[in-house]
């Protein structure tokens, strides 16, 4: 396919780089975008080859099969109309049009068939978490109807990409030299990540959750097909620099065990079930980075309430929850492999 990155310069642009050649994707031409910002930088390494950087601007795009956009949401609002009109499909990460119903939302374990390449022009990802959880959940869902979700939400600090991971590097080693760090350049995270959770990924609006909570809500019920499934969310960040995890009560509408789900789990797409408590076997961020699955476990039998289940998810952010996702929308939305 040929194929233009835009954002290829942050967290989820470089970790598309890498699973494009981890994934041996034919790619017969690549370009490189970003904002001018990026144009003084170091060039990126693509299959061992120094590559520049160009700069997002009208034509870029023309004579390209599919354009990943890893960007901010304004950016990809601007820019996605454009590359359409200039002939090319397109895969957004951000939460520009994730919730637009025009537009499919696409975890491609779970719903993935709803991507072909002569009907889908634009195809959105969701985030990382609600990709996540939608994974573990939707074959739970299948087979014996989610009635309620109620999720906390572990965020790492590579969810607030290239700059949180900055920004906690920051903070981590002003504090291990006995030194506060400076919080009055405002970073990509509104308090101390260092040492410290912060219960804010988002503004808050009027009914008290902040916007992550309610996307997360939002893309988990779209992408399991339950519009009107009651879902509650609390994100946290958390002082990782990468990889998410999530606690997560579902009660069922008929009755589903803990060793039913595990069953369920270890059959399905995109599912690794890490599960012998006993032995100290559980998800766990460390041991999700760099795998392509998700990682469940410390399933048990609510004991609060009948058919109620507890689980607990992890899985690598940029990779799982984001540019293998990608890549793989668009290898299909650019037809069979070649
Ligand atoms: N991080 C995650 O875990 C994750 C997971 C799933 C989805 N997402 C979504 O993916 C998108 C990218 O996230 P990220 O974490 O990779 O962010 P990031 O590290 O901040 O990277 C943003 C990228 O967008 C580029 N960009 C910003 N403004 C631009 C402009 N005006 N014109 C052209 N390029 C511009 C940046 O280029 P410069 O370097 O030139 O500024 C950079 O390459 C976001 O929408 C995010 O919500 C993130």
């Amino acid at each position: 396919m040929k194929l233009a990155i835009v954002g290829a310069t942050g967290a989820v642009g470089r970790a598309l780089l890498e699973a494009l050649e981890e994934r041996e994707v034919a790619v017969e031409a690549l370009r490189l975008l970003a904002s001018e910002r990026s144009l003084a930088a170091d060039d990126l390494e693509v299959r061992g080859e120094a590559r520049r950087v160009e700069r997002l601007a009208e034509g870029a795009f023309t004579g390209l099969d599919v354009a990943i956009f890893a960007t901010p949401a304004e950016v990809s609002k601007a820019w996605v109309p454009r590359a359409r009109a200039e002939g090319c499909r397109v895969v957004d990460a951000s939460s520009a049009f994730r919730v637009d119903p025009a537009v499919p939302l696409v975890a491609i374990d779970v719903n993935g068939t709803q991507v072909t390449p002569a009907e889908r022009a634009v195809v959105a990802a969701p985030g990382a978490t609600a990709l996540h959880l939608a994974t573990a959940l939707a074959p739970l869902h299948a087979a014996a109807g989610l009635e309620r979700v109620v999720v906390t939400a572990l965020q790492c600090a590579s969810g607030a990409g290239r700059r949180g991971v900055e920004q906690l590097e920051r903070e981590a080693h002003a504090l291990m030299n006995g030194v506060e760090p400076d919080l009055s350049t405002g970073g990509a995270i509104p308090h101390r990540l260092a040492f410290n959770l912060v219960p804010q990924v988002g503004a808050f609006g009027p009914s008290g959750y902040g916007e992550e909570e309610l996307r997360v809500a939002a893309e988990l019920k779209r992408l399991v097909g339950a519009l009107e499934l009651p879902v509650g969310v609390t994100v946290v960040r958390v002082p990782t620099f990468h990889g998410h995890a999530a606690s997560v009560n579902v009660r069922t509408r008929r009755k589903l065990s803990a060793a039913g789900a595990r069953e369920l789990l270890r059959k399905a797409p995109g599912v690794k079930v890490l599960d012998e408590p006993g032995t100290g076997v559980y998800p766990m961020p460390m041991l999700a980075v760099a795998d392509d699955a998700v990682h469940v476990g410390r399933l048990r039998d609510d004991l609060s309430q009948p058919d109620g289940l507890e689980l607990y998810v992890a899985a690598d952010n940029l990779r799982t929850g984001a540019a293998s996702n990608l890549v793989r929308i668009a290898e299909r939305l650019s037809g069979p492999r070649r």
